[in-house]
């Protein structure tokens, strides 16, 4: 109705550096042209895509291949990450000029780059052009690990959805002793934990790193001065598949991050400055990515809403954050 009983704020197109795209290989849970929807429609103006895809994106073959598919329908502004295997410590960096980050995933996850030996992430580490980041999936003494073996080698490391108190008190510590290590957290794990298993089903709430403790939540809120981004980590898959007997595990968040975040500042939890610099300076200074001109979101702070049972670009039709007030 009438503009004037608007209250309405503008902020920076917001950075999203952790969402899976599902395109190539799994286009029925999420593809460019709905994932760039869903980034858009959540106030998201630039996003970066994971490389655990099919085929995954580990050498410049199938750099090519993806980013051709993106260049024809995304809806944003993107850039790809490349993925580190097991047997591209050699090549990979080849491509770095063309890539957001690398990607190591140190923890079993719905992947299949996972690294278990840690001269491969050595190699890793000291092939990829230092000025560029290298982020992390490292959970629990996987974070002190690699932290530990990026400040051996000299170079800046990025810890992906930190969840857990241990992991926040590593960085916290490791950070004080002025060691090149930033971290994000999602969504997920700010406003959701073990205690909210049962009304999300025991299924659908399969997620990695999994919720936590209300303990380990209070910890990152604690400790929200520690943390440089959030991110989604939107993981979308089909309903179907989340309702099965073997759920994979992932959530998608694009289209309910901002409005989570904004019922934080909201509620005091979080300053206006706090949500700008996470979400959309501190991604862009980490990831080197290029200012957007002529790029803002407006945001009505009156708008009510409750978040609804799927979200409407997502293919994913399910959201773990449903009946939710924001
Ligand atoms: O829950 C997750 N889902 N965690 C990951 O690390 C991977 C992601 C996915 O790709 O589904
Ligand atoms: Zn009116
Ligand atoms: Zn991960
Ligand atoms: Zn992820």
């Amino acid at each position: 109705d009438c503009m004037t009983s608007r209250n309405i704020i503008k902020l920076p197109g917001f950075i999203d550096v952790h969402v899976h795209v599902r395109e190539p290989g799994a286009t029925y849970k999420e593809d460019f042209a709905s994932c760039t929807a869903a980034a858009l429609a959540g106030g998201i103006t630039m996003i970066c895509a994971m490389p655990n895809t099919n085929p995954p994106v580990i050498d410049r073959a199938s750099y090519d291949y993806a980013s051709a598919l993106a260049r024809v329908s995304a809806r944003c502004d993107y850039a790809p990450f490349m993925g580190a295997s097991s047997s591209n410590f050699d090549t990979v960096s080849e491509v770095a000029p063309q890539a957001a980050a690398l990607k190591m995933y140190l923890n079993q996850t719905f992947s299949t780059l996972t690294l278990d030996d840690m001269t491969i992430w050595q190699k890793h580490l000291q092939n990829w052009p230092k000025k560029m980041p290298v982020c992390a999936h490292a959970e629990r003494e996987k974070t002190g690990a690699v932290i530990l073996m990026a400040s051996l080698l000299d170079r800046p490391i990025h810890i992906c959805h930190v969840a857990r108190k241990e992991e926040i008190l590593i960085i916290k510590s490791a950070k004080e002793r002025g060691l090149k290590v930033t971290c994000e957290v999602c969504p997920h794990h700010l406003f959701l934990s073990t205690s909210d298993i049962d009304d999300i089903g025991q299924g659908r709430a399969e997620v990695r790193p999994v919720l936590c403790s209300p303990e380990d939540q209070a910890e990152l809120w604690k400790n929200i001065d520690i943390i440089d981004v959030f991110a989604t980590d939107h993981a979308p898959h089909s309903v179907q598949e989340k309702n099965s007997e073997k759920p994979p595990p992932g959530f998608p968040g694009l289209e309910t991050i901002l409005p989570l975040l904004l019922n934080a500042v909201h509620e005091g939890r979080l300053t206006l400055e706090d949500l700008i610099n996470k979400f959309h300076r501190n991604p862009r200074k980490i990831f080197n990515l290029p200012e957007q001109p002529n790029t803002y979101v407006e945001v009505d702070k009156d708008y009510e809403w409750t978040i609804p049972q799927a979200m409407e670009f997502s293919k994913s039709k399910w959201t773990p954050f449903a009946g939710m007030q924001v």
